[in-house]
C-alpha cells in the first residue's frame, strides 16, 4: 500500500466526514519531485493555482516554486496575497474585460494576452507593472478527449502561428513591449516527450519569434512521475536556448497537488437494486465533479481487483447520475464504514459545490508532525451565502 493510503487510512476514523484530506508530507514529496526535475533541466517552477487553491496547500508549496500562475482578477489576487515578493505571478485566460485587463497589468509580473485583440486592449497602458506575453496555439494536438485538448480543432486557446506571423510588423518584430510566450497544449501526461516535440514543432514554425522573446512559458499538464522526465525537460531547454537567452517557465497544477489529495466518506445505506449491491455515500459528485464531468474512475483504497463483494459507490443526491462507479471489496460494506478516494487533491475542491443544498465537505490537513488539523467547515450560513442572498 502506498505511504498516503497509509496515513489517511489511520487517521480518516477520526474525521468527522465528507472530508478532504491534503497531506501535506506528500505534497513536499510531490512538490520536491517537480522540483528536482526542473532545477535539473534548469527551468522555473510555478504552481497553477487553478488545480487547488487552499491557503495551506499554497502556503507549503512556497519553498518550492519561484512563483504562481492563475487564469482570473481573482485567483491573481489571491496569489499576490499568499506570495511574498520574492515570488512572481503569472496569469493568461481567454475573454477578460478591459477592466481585468486594466487589473491584471498592475498588478502581474507577467501576463499573456490568449488573442492579439485581447493584447491591444492594454498595449497602450501607460504603466504595466506585467511583462507582456502572447499565448500561441502550438497547433499539435496531444489530448484525445476535445474538452482537455487545447489543441482541438476551432480551439479559442492562443493565437495561432500564421496569425501572429500576419500581425508583424515589416520587420517581422513582435508588438512593442511583448517579451514573452506561453504555450500550453497537454492534460496529465507523464510523457515530456510530447513536450519536447511540441517545442521542436515551436521552433520550426516560429524559431525566429523565439529569437525575439526573454521567457517563454511552457504551461502545465505534465506529471512528474517519470524518470525521464528530466532528461526530455533538459531536450526542450537545449532546443528553446539554442543561440539564445531565454527564460523558460513550466506551470503544473495537477502534478504538484493531485497525490496529496484524500476524499474521506461514510457508507450511510446499503441497497440491492436489480440484483446489483449500491453502496450510498455521504459523499457526492458534488464534490468531485471531474468524476461526473469526465466520467473518471477514481481510486478507492481497500477496492481490490478480481473476486470479491461488488457494490456501486452512489453519492447521497437526488441526480440517479450521482455515481463513483463499480468497485470490488475483500469484505462486505457496512453502514459507517469508511471509503476513502485517494488522488483527488487536483480540480475538487476548487470545483465543488452545494448542489441540493448538500453541505461541502470539511477541509482537513495532515502532516506527521502536526497530526490531523481541521483547515475549514462549511454550515447552513455558507449555503445561503452561496444562493447570493445576502439579506
Ligand atoms: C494555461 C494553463 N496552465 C496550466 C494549467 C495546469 O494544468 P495541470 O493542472 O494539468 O498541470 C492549465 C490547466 O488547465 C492551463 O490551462
Amino acid at each position: 500500500m502506498k505511504r498516503s493510503s497509509v496515513l489517511a487510512m489511520e487517521t480518516a476514523a477520526d474525521l468527522t466526514t465528507p472530508a478532504f484530506v491534503f497531506d501535506l508530507d506528500l505534497l513536499d514529496d510531490s512538490a520536491g519531485r517537480a522540483r528536482q526535475v526542473t532545477q535539473g533541466a534548469g527551468c522555473r517552477l510555478l504552481y497553477s493555482v487553478k488545480a487547488c487553491a487552499h491557503r495551506a496547500v499554497l502556503r507549503r508549496i512556497l519553498p518550492v516554486v519561484e512563483g504562481f500562475s492563475c487564469s482570473s482578477p481573482f485567483e491573481v489576487r489571491w496569489a499576490r496575497e499568499i506570495a511574498p515578493s520574492t515570488h512572481s505571478v503569472h496569469c493568461t485566460a481567454p475573454g477578460l474585460r478591459p477592466s481585468d485587463i486594466y487589473e491584471l497589468v498592475t498588478i502581474c509580473d507577467y501576463l499573456s494576452f490568449n488573442s492579439l485583440g485581447q493584447h491591444r486592449l492594454a498595449e497602450h497602458h501607460e504603466a504595466p507593472q506585467a511583462q507582456y506575453g502572447l499565448r500561441v496555439n502550438p497547433e499539435y494536438s496531444l489530448v484525445s478527449d476535445d474538452r482537455y485538448d487545447p489543441c482541438c480543432k476551432h480551439s479559442k486557446l492562443g493565437i495561432l502561428p500564421d496569425e501572429l506571423e500576419a500581425s508583424f510588423s515589416p520587420g517581422r518584430k513582435l508588438p512593442d513591449r511583448v517579451t514573452g510566450l506561453h504555450i500550453h497544449s497537454n492534460c496529465d501526461s507523464s510523457d515530456f516527450g510530447q513536450l519536447r516535440e511540441t517545442v521542436r514543432r515551436l521552433d520550426r514554425r516560429l524559431g525566429h519569434v523565439l529569437d525575439q522573446v526573454a521567457w517563454i512559458n511552457l504551461g502545465g499538464g505534465y506529471l512528474f512521475d517519470d524518470s525521464e522526465a528530466i532528461d526530455r525537460l533538459r531536450e526542450c531547454m537545449e532546443i528553446l536556448g539554442k543561440g539564445r537567452q531565454v527564460e523558460v517557465f513550466i506551470e503544473p497544477g495537477a502534478g504538484i497537488v493531485n497525490d496529496c489529495g484524500h476524499m474521506v466518506s461514510t457508507v450511510v445505506d446499503l441497497l440491492v437494486r436489480d440484483g446489483r449491491s449500491i453502496a450510498i455515500l455521504d459523499t457526492t459528485v458534488n464534490h468531485l465533479p471531474e468524476v461526473f464531468e469526465f466520467e473518471l474512475m477514481t481510486e478507492v483504497i481497500d477496492a481490490i481487483q478480481g473476486e470479491g463483494h461488488e457494490y456501486l459507490l452512489a453519492g447521497s443526491s437526488c441526480l440517479a447520475g450521482d455515481l463513483f462507479g463499480g468497485y470490488t471489496f475483500a469484505k462486505p460494506l457496512r453502514i459507517g464504514q469508511r471509503i476513502l478516494f485517494a488522488q483527488v487533491g487536483a480540480y475538487s475542491l476548487v470545483k465543488a459545490h452545494m448542489f441540493n443544498g448538500i453541505c461541502l465537505p470539511r477541509v482537513y490537513t495532515y502532516c506527521a508532525e502536526s497530526g490531523l488539523t481541521l483547515e475549514c467547515q462549511t454550515d447552513y450560513d455558507d449555503y445561503v451565502r452561496q444562493l447570493w442572498d445576502r439579506q
